[in-house]
């Protein structure tokens, strides 16, 4: 079955990024120019997703309005003939469908992830979480589209990370089936450096079969007393066989300050009408006291 719906759990208070977060979503940090979850979404659609699902919570409509219609703001730059910029507020609202849940309580991925099962109904969906900024040639969904393709399994995108940093993740138990392709035998959400089952961390990016709902339903609060996903998809593991695709391209970890710093500086110096100005800035670069 093709996969055409996408699953975006953005109701995270965001609290790595106050004060710039009270009162606007951290989706809506700008990397550059455009806001983080406009790369997540354009990722989705060059994937071939057609309908993406919103998780949303209080405090996010920024996001709703991003990806709607501006009547005020079209009217102006047309009557300034910004064509160009007025192209480009026009495409952002016509990207693709959208739906937007509200998920009432912060009580987890997998909580959220429940909120969508009767807008995805009986098929295979994606899940991308905006927290994870991916730049790639083939879009990051499509490699674990492919793979699914292939496999008609669930599939996770893992990526090998330093033992310092394995706390921060969800983390596999891989055995090796094809180049890149994992089975996996166990998952442990944020385990202790020494207690991880490899160096493989799950990265925001999913494939998932419509099982994991019934199973989400049925799955006890763990870490941080939230409905983790990866304890749902831990359970999913004695009815279906799970993968962990470890795609290729470069992943930024923009939900913490250092790496949207990281981020923010490689997409500038990527950008063709920036990006040598900035880069003979930065070689000159000497902060005064
Ligand atoms: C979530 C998942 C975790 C995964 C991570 C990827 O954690 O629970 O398994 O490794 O996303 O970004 P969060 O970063 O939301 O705490």
């Amino acid at each position: 079955m093709k996969i055409h719906k996408a699953v975006f759990p953005v109701a995270g208070l965001g609290t790595r990024f106050l004060p710039a977060t009270k009162a606007s979503p951290k989706e809506m940090l700008p990397l550059v120019d455009k806001p983080l979850i406009q790369y997540v979404v354009e990722e989705a659609i060059e994937g071939g997703i057609k309908e993406i699902v919103m998780i949303t919570g209080r405090g996010k409509n920024a996001i709703e309005d991003h990806f709607d219609i501006s009547f005020e703001l079209e009217h102006t730059l047309r009557g300034k003939n910004q064509n160009g910029l007025l192209e480009e507020v026009q495409r952002i609202s016509n990207l693709v469908d959208f739906c937007y849940i509200r998920q009432k309580e912060p009580l987890g991925l997998g909580h959220a992830i429940l909120r969508a099962k009767d807008v995805i109904g009986n098929e295979p969906f994606a899940v991308l979480l905006g927290d994870d900024i991916i730049y790639s040639d083939i879009p990051a969904i499509k490699q674990l589209i492919d793979v699914y393709e292939e496999y008609h399994s669930s599939i996770i995108a893992v990526e090998e990370v330093e033992k310092r940093d394995i706390s921060n993740y969800g983390v596999i138990e891989p055995k090796e089936v094809a180049n890149g392709v994992y089975r996996i035998s166990n998952l442990v959400e944020k385990p202790l450096p020494d207690k991880a089952p490899s160096n493989l961390a799950i990265i925001g990016r999913y494939i998932l079969t419509p099982e994991i709902f019934n199973i989400l339903e049925n799955t006890k609060a763990g870490r941080g007393g939230e409905i983790q996903l990866t304890d749902g998809l831990k359970g999913m593991l004695s009815h279906q066989v799970i993968y962990g695709y470890k795609f290729k391209g470069k992943r930024y970890d923009a939900g913490n300050k250092l790496g949207f710093l990281k981020a923010t500086v490689e997409f500038a110096l990527r950008r063709p009408d920036l990006g040598e100005e900035f880069r003979e800035y930065l070689k000159g670069l000497k902060l005064t006291e």
